[in-house]
This record gives structure tokens, C-alpha cells and sequence, in this order.
């Protein structure tokens, strides 16, 4: 072994930043992992899971390896996977509910709900119009998509989704302290988007400059705390421009989130793959592709304008090592959407077909929905089971 490599003691120590997203504890004291130890510059680690087969298991996958991967001298993770026993099974339940009441309200998002934060490199690449129309997308295959505007200063996309009500509480069900916003519904096809943004609550001067006062990270959280968001498919993230410290809270709270990188076809790309590929690895958050946004201008004749350059999408894809999912033309209907709140993806055209084709790709490929039933057993159901029994 070289004196370089790093300890056992400081692999479990980022093995506790791996938080089991149904059990909304670390992995280590939870009991999960068997082994974890370096062997020929590699690093492999054991994990028991409570059901070998829960569709959960990705996102710890990813979690473990990004956090090793990170440490110094660290060139490979090998990770293997094993069952709880019965007993051991009985402990981690055990555990994960008394960490249950003693912990701080653990978020109101699903641990089945796919998360996917829409982020970039430099403001003004397309991000909102990217959100609202895949998650109209979503939506029409059926989906519950919520959609969560963290740009809490910048927001745009109530308008994008002709939304313009005020939000509402509900009051506090019998086993909660206080009462739950609850998102806006907007219908589409056979599925439902959900929306939350400052823009549905600042109606008065006084609001604003409360919500003026709050952190941009404390927003983020109170949104994923204090809103009923129900049953989610997916939960997608329109991210402000340019903050580190959204992405890390949302990092934080929601460690199921992935990264779509939006970026405009020029190829100047370096430096924003630069500044993704760090937000990405200080957040620990898997980065899942790239969308490449306002592509060619293509005039009604088929002749493609590439107003805005070429490659971009491609090179940045390669940079940060991921796939390009898709690019989506330079189109007035897309900006003609965004200001009447009718997402062009509702209507034909290239630009509303670029987004349908990514969206299938996301359900098909990246990012399909988890349907718990396959979880033999879902130690969720389990763990709320036993806590209403107590
Ligand atoms: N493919 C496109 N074709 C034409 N216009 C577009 C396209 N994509 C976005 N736009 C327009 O470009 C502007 C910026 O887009 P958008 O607001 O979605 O970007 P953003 O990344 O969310 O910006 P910010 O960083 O300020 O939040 C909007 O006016 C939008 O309508
Ligand atoms: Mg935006």
C-alpha cells in the first residue's frame, strides 16, 4: 500500500456524509457498510442494503463513489452489495426511527421522487424555459412533476407557466406543529405539474422585503420543509444564476438531487465547464448531461442558422464527461411561450419536439421514475408503519 493512499478511518468518515435517502440517516451508522478498506490503490467498499433489488440503490451508488473519489491519492472505488439479515434489518429500522423523532423534519419530497436541479455555468442560457417545458413534457406523459423555482429573487417561471395565483396554507394536520403551503396545480395531459416560487407569495411590499431578509439557502429549504408536496414523480429545480451556496443546500437536504447542465452552443465553453464541474463536486451531486440551448436558428425552409455558434453543447458534454441529451433550436416560439404561459412543448415545431425527445430520453434512459412497488419490501412503509405504532 502507498503512503499516499488515504485511511480506512478516512473513508468512513465521508462514508457518514452518504445518507440512505429513505431512512434519512448515514449509511455508517445506520450499519450498512461491511467493509471498507484500500487494497492495490483501490478502495473497496461493502454495503448492506435492506433489500438488495430497491431501485434506491443508484443514488447511494453514486453518493459513495463521488465522496471517495473525492479523497486525495483515491484512483478507484469498488463498491459491493449485500442484504441486511433479518436481525440487522430490525436494527437499521430500529435506528432509522428513532432518528426519525429526533432529527429535524426530514423533507417533504418523496425518497422515490427523481430530483433534478437545472443548473449552468452563466445566467441567461435558457435555464427556466429549459424547467417549465420539460416538466410540461413530464407532465403530458402522465407524470406528477413538481416544480421548484429557486431563483427566489429572479423568478420567471409563474409566468412561463401562466400561473398567477397567490400560494395557500392549510392548517396543521393533528401530528404536525404548524400548517403546510401547498403548491399551485396546473393539469397537463394525463399528469399534473405542482409549483412553487416566491413569485406566488410576494403580493405586498412588506412580503418582499421579508423574503428579502431570508437567506437564499433558507428559502430553498423552507420550500422543500414547509410545502406539501404530496406524491412526486419528479421534482424538477430551476436554479438562479451563478450561486454555490443553492446548490450546496440543496445537495444537502435532497441527496437523491441530479445535475442537467444547460449551456449555449458558443465554445467558449472552458470556463463554464469549469465552474459546472466544481459546483458538481463540491455538492457531491452527479451531473446526468448536457443540454445545449439555442442552437441553430432553422428557418421554415429547413436552412440552419447557427446564430450563436456550434459545438458548445458537444465540447462541454465531453469536458465534464457526460452525454449531450439534446439540443434545442434558437426559436421565437420558445420566448413567445415563456411570456404567455403556454410552454412551446404544448405546441409542434423543433423546438417543442427537442424538448419531448430529451424529456423521453430522461424517462427512458437517465433518470426513469422509481416505482417503489418494486422494492420487495419497502423499508419506508416499514419504518412509517412502526412509527404509528408507537
Ligand atoms: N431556444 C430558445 N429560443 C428562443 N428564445 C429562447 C430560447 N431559450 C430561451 N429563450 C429566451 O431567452 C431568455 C432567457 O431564458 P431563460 O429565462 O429561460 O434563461 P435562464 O437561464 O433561466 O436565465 P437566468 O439565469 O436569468 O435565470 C428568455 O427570454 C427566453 O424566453
Ligand atoms: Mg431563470
Amino acid at each position: 500500500m502507498s503512503e499516499e493512499l488515504v485511511s480506512d478511518d478516512q473513508i468512513f468518515a465521508v462514508l457518514r456524509e452518504v445518507m440512505d435517502p429513505e431512512l434519512h440517516d448515514n449509511i455508517v451508522d445506520l450499519g450498512m457498510v461491511r467493509s471498507a478498506y484500500v487494497q492495490d490503490q483501490t478502495v473497496h467498499i461493502t454495503i448492506a442494503l435492506t433489500t438488495a433489488g430497491c431501485p434506491l440503490r443508484a443514488t447511494i451508488k453514486r453518493d459513495c463513489e463521488s465522496r471517495v473519489n473525492a479523497l486525495p491519492g483515491v484512483n478507484n472505488v469498488e463498491l459491493h452489495w449485500d442484504e441486511l439479515t433479518p436481525q440487522e434489518r430490525t436494527r437499521v429500522m430500529d435506528r432509522a426511527r428513532s432518528h426519525a423523532r429526533s432529527s429535524a423534519t426530514p423533507t417533504q419530497i418523496p425518497a422515490r421522487t427523481r430530483v433534478l436541479s437545472v443548473a449552468s455555468g452563466k445566467g441567461g442560457v435558457g435555464k427556466s424555459s429549459v424547467t417549465v417545458n420539460l416538466a410540461a413534457c413530464l407532465a403530458s406523459q402522465g407524470f406528477i412533476v413538481g416544480v421548484l423555482d429557486a431563483d427566489i429573487w429572479g423568478f420567471s417561471v409563474p409566468r412561463m407557466l401562466g400561473v398567477d395565483s397567490r400560494l395557500n396554507a392549510r392548517p396543521a394536520g393533528s401530528d404536525e406543529k404548524r400548517g403546510k403551503i401547498v403548491p399551485l396545480e396546473r393539469p397537463e395531459g394525463d399528469g399534473l405539474i405542482k409549483l412553487v416560487s416566491t413569485g406566488l407569495m410576494v403580493d405586498t411590499e412588506e412580503t418582499a422585503l421579508m423574503w428579502r431578509g431570508l437567506m437564499l439557502a433558507k428559502a430553498v429549504e423552507q420550500f422543500l420543509h414547509d410545502v406539501d408536496w404530496g406524491e412526486l414523480d419528479y421534482l424538477l429545480v430551476d436554479m438562479p444564476p451563478g450561486t454555490g451556496d443553492v446548490q450546496m443546500a440543496l445537495a444537502r437536504l435532497l441527496p437523491q438531487a441530479e445535475m442537467l447542465v444547460i449551456t449555449t452552443p458558443a465554445l467558449s465553453a472552458q470556463k463554464v465547464a469549469v465552474r459546472v464541474a466544481d459546483m458538481a463536486r463540491r455538492s457531491h451531486m452527479p451531473v446526468l448531461g448536457v443540454i445545449e440551448n439555442m442552437s441553430a436558428f432553422v428557418t421554415p425552409d429547413g436552412k440552419s442558422w447557427p446564430l450563436f455558434g456550434e459545438g458548445g453543447g458537444q465540447r462541454l458534454a465531453a469536458e465534464i464527461g457526460v452525454p449531450l441529451l439534446g439540443s434545442i433550436p434558437l426559436e421565437p416560439a420558445v420566448s413567445k411561450g415563456g411570456d404567455t404561459g403556454q410552454p412551446v412543448a404544448q405546441s409542434g415545431g423543433p423546438a417543442g419536439e427537442a424538448f419531448h425527445e430529451i424529456a423521453s430520453l430522461i424517462v427512458n434512459e437517465i433518470s426513469p421514475p422509481i416505482n417503489m412497488a418494486e422494492c420487495s419490501a419497502s423499508s419506508m412503509t416499514e419504518v412509517s408503519v412502526t412509527l404509528e405504532g408507537n
